[in-house]
């Protein structure tokens, strides 16, 4: 299917895995993922796909990417260690550098030492300035601002913020310089996250853009500069997953032909490149939740649950829509049993849970299957900036995640405790009690 929704899931089992491991819990299907990275692949088949480590990082799933063929695309220091971890060889990495701490540059250019073939992706001449202070001369691919964006929200807009890539207008020039310093392999930019198939113009704008720049910089009778030698021309993530019950997904294989043919010609010898996170691993997750609390009051029905914008941080954030399962299982608070599920009336209600803030709800005014205490909810579409946007926020550990794997189930990240949350002050406490 296009997408998996949360009706999907098999609800016994689910059930099964909450009872075993405790709630909040997320759970990731690898098979899904593998599916994911396998539609990718056959609908984008010239292309190079660059799995975007940032929407999930877990090791089984970037194991499970690279065992698909997808390279993977790191915004950190951190993901690239992890994507090394997993496997990925320097040919396969690729390092988006964005307003880089000199801690991540100095590790990312370590590892260029040892990796040649890793890719480093760079949006501003200072930061090559940067990598060349620190003897780099290597590959690199110019990250453009293409001046055009797209996205679910105006916070994960990138096209067009100046914050990303060197301006549109610029960006011919800039590469033609930065190769004289560096392997200079490609040319970026990203339109945004959570692209829904009304945006897809903005998308194709962009792609026609970075189809124009990279033939101007090939051309060889460019006004007499020597054409920059490229590889590829990356026009970045950002596809889609509808995450309302009603919303048409993206038809993969129409985007796939619309970029193509908004791209071209491409120079010969160069190649496509995107690199999509949310669509491999989003509707692969589910995060699971028990109801708590159930408070009548006299505006809105208010269902305390388990987890909140310390696990799942999308709604408060970006006011994000998950869709939200009633899997039963509880009881009325006199004790007496529940009707069955399906034997309950649609209730509309406010999911919330336990941080001290308003915005820490997970819906409002959304029908459920009547809750009670002690039922279970799924949350669904939860694999990709899930876990990953989690903090520790109240002093509230960060819950684990199983892992399905071709009908498995495993804990591949066990629930912090109470003790994890003070390890990194632990020491740094001693000290200042030794000093008094
Ligand atoms: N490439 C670059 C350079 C990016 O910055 C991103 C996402 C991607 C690829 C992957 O985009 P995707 O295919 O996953 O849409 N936390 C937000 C999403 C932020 C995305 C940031 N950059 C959310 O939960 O919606």
């Amino acid at each position: 299917p296009s997408v998996r929704r949360v009706s999907d899931w098999d609800a016994d089992r689910l059930a099964g895995l909450a009872v075993e491991h405790g709630t909040p819990l997320y759970v990731q299907d690898l098979d899904r993922v593998r599916e994911n990275s396998e539609r990718l692949r056959e609908a984008f088949p010239d292309a190079d796909v660059r799995y975007a480590v940032k929407a999930h990082t877990g090791r089984a799933v970037l194991e499970a990417v690279r065992e698909a063929g997808l390279d993977a695309e790191c915004a950190s220091a951190g993901e690239v260690d992890r994507a090394l971890a997993a496997g990925f060889g320097g040919d396969r990495l690729h390092y988006t550098a964005v307003n880089p701490p000199a801690r991540d540059l100095d590790y990312v250019v370590g590892v260029a030492e040892a990796e040649p073939d890793l890719t480093i992706t760079v949006g501003a001449v200072d930061t090559l300035d940067r990598l060349a202070e620190r003897g780099y001369d290597g590959r690199v691919c110019v990250r453009v601002n293409p001046g055009v964006g797209a996205g679910h929200h105006e916070k994960v807009r990138t096209g067009g913020a100046a914050k990303f890539g060197i301006p549109y207008d610029r960006a011919a020039e800039a590469t033609r310089d930065a190769a004289e310093r560096f392997d200079v392999v490609g040319i970026h930019a990203h339109a945004g996250s959570g692209i829904d198939p009304d945006q897809l113009d903005s998308h194709r704008e962009m792609v026609t853009r970075m189809g124009g720049l990279a033939r101007d910089l090939t051309d060889p009778d460019e006004g007499g500069v020597a054409p920059v030698d490229i590889e590829y021309v990356d026009v970045g993530g950002g596809f889609g997953v509808p995450y309302k019950e009603d919303a048409p997904a993206l038809d993969l294989p129409a985007v796939a032909e619309a970029t193509r043919e908004a791209v071209a010609p491409l120079p010969a010898g160069v190649d496509l490149a995107i690199e999509p996170g949310r669509y491999v691993v989003a509707d692969a997750g589910v995060l699971l939740t028990r109801v708590n609390t159930v408070k009548p009051t006299p505006d809105e029905r208010v269902v305390g649950v388990d987890a909140g914008m310390t696990d799942l941080l999308r709604p408060a954030m970006y006011d994000a829509y998950h869709p939200i399962r009633n899997l039963g299982g509880g009881r009325e608070s006199d004790g007496s049993d529940a009707p069955a599920i399906d034997d309950r009336s649609a209730t509309p209600v406010t999911v919330a849970g336990p941080i001290c803030e308003t915005g820490d709800t997970l819906c409002t005014d959304r029908a459920l299957a009547d809750p009670v205490r002690g039922d279970l909810l799924a949350v669904g579409i939860a694999g990709a900036y899930g876990y990953e946007m989690a903090t520790q926020y109240n002093s509230r550990p960060r819950p684990p995640e199983v892992a399905l794997d071709d009908g498995t189930a495993a804990i591949v990240r066990r629930r912090e405790t109470l003790d994890d949350l003070t390890t990194v002050e632990r020491d740094a406490n001693r000290n200042r009690a030794d000093r008094t």
